[in-house]
Formats: structure tokens, sequence, C-alpha cells
């Protein structure tokens, strides 16, 4: 299968598209570009494309008590291609009734298929305009968390957030539910007294009287980037266009944190040109935010766990803000094409943050990004197809591709082809392919066309070095994969080296050492650590109490591993509170690994579980209970 496929993709990077019978759409010929846009969504059973639903209208009231949404979806539709029936994604809908231009209309439900969900089928005709489904959300909805008072950060009110990306859209909206479908939308939402919502739209940033609140997103959008929270939010502006909202015991700090995103939009428009969606803010959600951010358009979602008190994590700030270019603007046609999202947003992501802090720094997200690379390729298997850079997801829930190889092979890929092509004649080309494809959708294989006619050109030397078959379509890291210099690392493993022989950890130069030190130093430490090394470094650091949840996490697999029970409380507070994934799962697996570690792990799961989020549930029921849904 993979074999066929590569071999289809090399005769068609090879091929002119003339005589190809598929209905291929040229770009404009100036650039001569080969465009080859059509494309099959394996996650997507809806029949709609970009042209036939042109706008959305929900309509919802949110009901805290019952933990359900319950309204309407009316799709704005362009019958161009004369289908006879509409087909909307859905996942655990309850549809109530469907109206067609303003009559009621027949429909059906196709029974549930795995991950994927329920298609809709509405009946149409070439003139249909409006289309309307009135339904409810189920409690299986896997986009929705609910969260009692108690699981919030102040602990006063409910809170609901939503969670779309990748298919998730469908369990609150009956909707195209495809990266490669896009459309604007408008929406009122009806919230208990007193709670405020919002939503990836211009939003109000004052808690009104009436709980109805107004959205309008003017940008088309895929339903993946759907999102609403509600909650007892405040909100502090950072300057004219960027802000944070959170929960009030929670808004100062998070201003702090935040302090130089608005210096960091500049920054990244400075790179690959205008921030196009008016106001950027960022929400910090309760501490069971499954992930670390979520890059919904005009107001980023993040997870508390960035708030460490010295802006030390605000990198992932950064991350999030470049998908408003590489992502939200020019956005992955498929889940197989995901590193086009997400690998050049982690490329985005460094070169912001070299702008705002300096190479040597940069050079250290890279480094640590190079070992996350190794870590995840020995994992899955250096020959594993799921090292590709193009995945096959047909048939798997797309969160399978949800490693670290479409981030970190992504952008080293690209840090390749910069390196190799000269870093002015690189950034000229990414800006003019976010410029040509703003606000569209690309496949792997547009962007490689695009690649070849815009910046590789005659440039056969260019072409030969960048190896591009065996990046995208081959597996594992291939030995041309650049690694950053290492100079602030190199220090930190003289240290180590020092304090594994015995120097005491107070003697160490540490002075100065960032977050990013620290992990790398902790990283690096062999499986030989004793329990006693573990508490000389807690003595002198008081590393078991940092606030810092990177560091914290590094920390206690290092105590599990060695037995260093002294960790244990804080250990448990920890995983009592933070619902990341990123934490979550390799905490409890290795405590799966250690000797007796087992019967721990079962036990704090049970005691936490319901803090957190139905899809970090799913994964660590299989983790600690083995049970595979
Ligand atoms: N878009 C992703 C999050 C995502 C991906 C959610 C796929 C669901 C499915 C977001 O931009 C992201 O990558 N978040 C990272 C942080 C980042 C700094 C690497 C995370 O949550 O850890
Ligand atoms: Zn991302």
């Amino acid at each position: 299968m993979y074999i066929l496929r590569k071999a289809l993709i090399a005769s068609l990077l090879l091929t002119v598209f003339t005589g190809c019978k598929s209905k291929k759409k040229a770009a404009p010929s100036t650039l001569k570009v080969v465009d080859p846009k059509e494309w099959v969504d394996d996650h997507m059973l809806s029949n709609a494309d970009s042209g036939m639903v042109k706008h959305l209208h929900l309509d919802i009231n949110v009901s805290m008590d019952k933990k359900q949404i319950a309204g309407s979806a009316m799709w704005t539709i362009n019958n161009t291609h004369k289908k006879k029936e509409l087909i909307l994604d859905t996942y655990d809908l309850t549809i109530d009734s469907v109206t067609v231009d303003g009559h009621k209309a027949a429909h059906h439900l196709d029974g549930a298929i795995k991950y994927l969900g329920s298609a809709l089928h509405i009946p149409i005709d070439v003139n249909t305009k409006f289309v309307t489904v009135y339904y409810k959300t189920g409690a299986d909805a896997r986009a929705l968390q609910w969260l009692s008072p108690q699981q919030t950060h102040d602990k006063k009110k409910p809170f609901l957030y939503t969670q779309s990306e990748s298919i998730y859209a469908r369990s609150w909206i009956p909707c195209p539910d495809g990266p490669g479908v896009r459309f604007t939308y408008t929406a009122r939402v009806k919230v208990p007294i007193g709670l405020m919502a919002l939503m990836s739209a211009e939003n109000s940033d004052i808690v009104n009287d009436s709980g109805i609140y107004r959205f309008r997103m003017q940008n088309p959008i895929p339903a993946y980037l759907m999102a609403l929270a509600v909650g007892d939010l405040a909100f502090r502006g950072i300057d004219d266009r960027t802000g944070v909202f959170a929960e009030k015991g929670m808004i100062d700090k998070a201003r702090y944190e935040f302090e130089n995103v608005g210096r960091m939009v500049g920054a990244a428009e400075q790179l690959y040109g205008p921030y196009r969606w008016g106001r950027y803010d960022v929400l910090v959600l309760p501490p069971g935010f499954p992930i670390g951010g979520m890059e919904n358009p005009r107001l980023t979602f993040c997870t508390p766990s960035i708030i460490a008190g010295d802006r030390s994590l605000v990198t992932l700030i950064a991350h999030e803000l470049a998908h408003s270019w590489s992502g939200n603007l020019v956005t992955n046609a498929t889940w197989n094409d995901f590193w086009l999202n997400e690998g050049f947003t982690n490329y985005f992501e460094r070169r912001i943050m070299e702008q705002m802090m300096g190479a040597k720094y940069a050079d250290m997200l890279w480094e640590l990004g190079y070992q996350d690379l190794e870590n995840t390729v020995t994992h899955l298997g250096p020959k594993s197809p799921d090292t590709w850079l193009k995945l096959n997801l047909k048939g798997r829930d797309p969160d399978d591709g949800l490693n670290d190889i479409p981030y970190e092979k992504g952008c080293h890929f690209l840090r390749l082809i910069e390196k190799n092509a000269g870093r002015d004649r690189f950034d000229k080309f990414l800006s003019k392919y976010f410029d040509h494809y703003a606000f569209s959708t690309v496949t792997t294989e547009t962007f490689l066309n695009y690649m070849d006619t815009v910046l590789i050109g005659k440039d056969t030397n260019l072409r030969k070095s960048i190896t591009i078959d065996e990046w995208v379509y081959g597996p594992g890291i291939p030995a041309n994969c650049p690694r950053a210099g290492n100079e602030l690392f190199g220090k930190v493993d003289i240290e180590r080296e020092k304090f594994l022989a015995g120097m005491p950890a107070e003697q160490m130069a540490f002075v100065n050492w960032s977050a990013h030190e620290w992990l790398h130093f902790l990283r690096g430490m062999p499986k030989s650590l004793m329990p006693s090394q573990m508490k000389m470094l807690d003595d002198a650091f008081n590393i078991t109490n940092t606030g810092n949840s990177e560091i914290a996490c590094m920390w206690f697999i290092l105590a599990i591993r060695t037995n260093y029970f002294q960790a244990y409380p804080a250990m448990e507070r920890f995983l009592s509170t933070i619902g990341r994934r990123k934490f979550l799962e390799p905490l409890y697996s290795e405590m799966m690994l250690a000797p007796g570690g087992e019967e721990m792990a079962k036990r704090l799961y049970t005691r936490y579980k319901n803090n957190y989020h139905p899809l970090a549930q799913e994964s660590l029921d299989e983790i600690v209970l083995h049970e595979h849904r």
C-alpha cells in the first residue's frame, strides 16, 4: 500500500498533469505551479466542499446542569454541483428535526462508524439555500469537557470548553468535519447568567446580564477550528490587539506571564507577513485541559501548566500564534498531511523565539526537539511507516498521527531546506506560500509542487541536497538531518558529568540556567542514577517543588525510575490537578514499568480519573488498565 502510494506520488511529481483524467485545477499561470487540488479525506463522511457550504449560523443553548448543548445549525449552501443530498458529519448527536429552506425535511442518520460517527443525509435540490439541523449533544461528545466548580481553578462556577481538533467538531455541531472544507460562521449562544462565553471569533470581553452572546468569524475556517468556552472569566489587555482571558483567580498571573505576547505577534509579522485575524487573545483554561495549546482563531486556548511565573514556557504561545499562518491560514487538506500544520508551525515557532530571545535560546529548543524526534523514532521503530511525513491514517483514529514525527521531523526538514537554500531566499518563499494559499487548503503534494516551481526551479543542487522523497515518503531520520550547535547544552553536559562523578550539587555552575538547561540536565541522567543523588539535587535546588511543569514532569519520571519516594506527594498533587496528556501519559507509563508501580498507577488513576478529559481517559485506560476502546 505504502509502496504503491509512494510510486504514485513520485510519478505525480514527475509528470506534467496534462492528459491526467481527474479534474485538477491549475494555479495562476504566471506561477506555473501544478496544483493537485483533489484529495480524499478518509475521516470525513460529509459530501460538502468549500464551494458548497458557505456559512454556518449556530443558535445554541448551553446547559451546565444537563451537560448538554442544544439548538440549531443553519448552513447556507450553494449547490452548484447539483447534489441530491447534503451529508453532514455527526458524532453521538440526537437529531430532532431538519428543515430545508424553512420546510420540514426528511432526513436519516446512518449507523455509527468507529471514530467517525454517523453520516446525516438531508435531501436537497439545485435551488436549496438553507439547511437547518435541530439537535442536541450526547453524553459521549468527545469535544466537550464539562467541569464541576471543583474542577476549575477558582472552584466556584462550572466550566465548559470544546476541543474540536482533529475530528471532534462533529460531536457538538453537525458539519462537514474535514480540514479541507472552510466556511464563515456567526453564532448566538445562551449560557447561564453570570458566565462569560467566548468563541474562536469576534468576542466581547465583558459578562452581560442576559447570558446571550453573539459571535462572528468572517474568515472562512475549517470545522476543527470551531471553539467555545463558557466560564467565570475575566479579561486583561496586553496591547491594543492582544490580551488574555482566564478565571479570576488566575488572571493576574496569566497577564504577567504573557507580557511579551504583543511583541510576539509583531515578530511573527516581520517574518511571514501581516497577521490576518484582527485580535490575538489567549484563553487560559482550567488545569484539566488535555493539551498544551490549541490554535483556535483569534483566541488560542492554553493549559495553565505554562504559567510558570517566569515566562519560561511561552514558546507554546509562539507555537499557537504561528498557526495563524501555518494551519489556520494555509491548512492541511487531510490529517495525512498533518506535518504541513505542525511541522511548519514548529519551524515558525522557533524562528519567532529566535527573534525574541536570540539564536542561543532557539538552539536549545531545536536540540530538545531533536531529542524528542530521536526518542519517537526509537519508540515507533526506525522503519515504521508512521515515521514518514506523509501519513496514512485511513481506518484509524487521526490521533494516531499525534506524535513528534509531524512536528519534529517536519520542522527539521524545513530547517534543512532553509540551510541549503539560504535563509533570505527560504523566508521569501515561505511568505509567498502563505500568501498564495491564504484561506485555502493544501496537500503535501501541492506544497512540494509549489516548492519545486517557486523555490527550487533550476537549482538542481538544492533539489539534490534536500532529498525530498527520503524525508516525506520514507522512514526514520535521514542522515542529512540538521542538528543545532550545542553551546549552552555542552556546558550543562559538563556539569552533569561532574555531578555524577561526585562533585557536590551546590558546586555546579548553574547560575542563570534557563528552564531548558535544567530540562536538558535532567534528561541526560543515566539509568544508574541513585535515590541518594536525587536527594542531593533536591536538597540543593528543591526540584520537587518547582513551579515549572516541564521540569516537574521530567523530575517525577526520574523519581519513579530511582525510587526517590520523597517526590511522590508532590507528584500526586501534580497528577491530581494537571490534565495535560503530554505529562500524564509518560508519568503513568513510567509507573507501569517500575517494579510495584502498576499498583500505584492504578490507585492514582482511579482516584483522579474524573479530573481528566475524556480523550486523556481513553489513552490512560489503555496504558493503566489495558482497556482498548
Ligand atoms: N494543534 C495542536 C494541538 C492538537 C493537535 C490537538 C492534534 C488535537 C489534535 C497544537 O497547536 C499543538 O501542537 N499543541 C502542543 C503544543 C506545542 C508547543 C507543541 C501541545 O498541546 O502540546
Ligand atoms: Zn501545533
